[in-house]
């Protein structure tokens, strides 16, 4: 396993020549995008695809997104492409939005699950549009993690997850959203949401009209409109909890526990300092930059051997929808 070092606005063409030769050879690679560290591989090759499902240990009823360099790649992809993804793509892409629509016979149906749709998304990271140009082939590409676990926005916490198990990590310094990119299902007879992000809610229905979704967490399974949001997801090695102002009963007893037995309670904070932690990360109170910053919190409070992280709930207001969304799944 190599891990090579790039400038992330001029990416070295020998290195991203590299990736591209190994992707062409049906090999995994990971690498930057603006939002979190993916594992690509060659989306037109099954047995390529089935290489991340086993490297992330991924159900295999979770599908991937697919990656191109551009709208007229994207619309390849797509059967039938609809007028109005032009019109998100127009403004959107490249950027941290995902598209799902009907598939074209192009993408196997292990990169979708066996669905009939497929997510597709336009990077905008330079080294992510260096690579797919270089590669001239869709990339499918989860994020770099172990499945269920917090997703990469370094190179070394993809080195922490995957050890061994991809042959090429491209490292392209932090990436800069820190969260996932919003997905919006255009399949359908109306749009849904399936998940929050960056691009807010309330831009996608200046466009869109009112949008239905997010599933809820614990909603019962509606047809499973888009099966990797049903689970605990996004989570670290430790136990996380949500916790605002006085602590109930029942949490103060877990953190007295693990006090106990010789364990260390972190905390995420933007805020106030929530009661009995040990070691903390401070995270800005507005909401961009705290998502940038949030999963780099986690992987850091794992780092230092926190049993239990304790996080401060953040505001219930729609700036904050995305970065809510994966808290409350993390802490599942
Ligand atoms: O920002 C991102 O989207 C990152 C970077 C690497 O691009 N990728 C990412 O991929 O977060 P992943 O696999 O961790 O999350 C993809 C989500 C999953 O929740 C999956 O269920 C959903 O997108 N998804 C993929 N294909 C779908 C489809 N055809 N229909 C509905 N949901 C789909
Ligand atoms: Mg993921």
């Amino acid at each position: 396993m190599a891990t090579l070092r790039v400038d992330a606005s001029s990416p070295d063409p020998a290195i991203i020549a590299r990736a591209a030769e190994l992707l062409r050879e049906g090999q995994i690679v990971a690498f930057p995008t603006e939002t979190v560290y993916g594992l690509g591989a060659d989306a037109t090759s099954p047995e390529a695809v089935r290489r991340i499902y086993e490297a992330k240990g991924r159900p295999a009823h979770n599908p991937i997104i697919v990656h191109v360099a551009d709208v007229a790649a994207a619309r390849r992809l797509a059967a039938p492409w609809p007028a109005i993804a032009d019109v998100l793509a127009d403004k959107w892409w490249p950027g941290p939005l995902t598209l799902v629509v009907r598939k074209s016979a192009a993408i196997p149906d292990i990169v979708t699950a066996g669905q009939p749709t497929v997510a597709l998304r336009v990077p905008a990271h330079p080294v992510a549009q260096a690579i797919l140009k270089a590669a001239r082939i869709p990339l499918a590409a989860p994020s770099a993690n172990l499945s269920g676990r917090t997703s990469p926005t370094q190179a070394r916490h993809v080195e922490k997850s995957l050890a061994g198990r991809v042959p090429l990590i491209i490292d392209g310094g932090p990436t800069d959203v820190g969260i996932e990119s919003t997905v919006v299902d255009l399949s359908g007879p109306a749009p849904r949401l399936l998940r929050p992000g960056l691009i807010a809610r309330g831009d996608l229905e200046r466009v869109l009209g009112p949008l239905q979704g997010p599933a809820e967490p614990e909603a019962p399974d509606a047809g499973r409109p888009s099966p990797g949001l049903l689970e605990r997801h996004y989570a670290p090695a430790a136990a996380l909890v949500l916790t605002a102002g006085t602590p109930s009963a029942e949490l103060r007893a877990r953190v007295d526990a693990v006090h106990e037995e010789g364990g260390l309670v972190g905390a995420v904070v933007h805020h106030i300092l929530p009661h009995g932690c040990d070691t903390l990360v401070a995270l800005p109170a507005e909401p961009g930059a705290y998502a940038r910053g949030l999963y780099r919190a986690l992987h850091e409070l794992d780092d230092r051997g926190c049993r239990l992280v304790l996080v401060e709930t953040p505001p219930d207001s729609p700036d904050w929808a995305a970065v809510q969304d994966r808290l409350t799944r993390a802490s599942r």
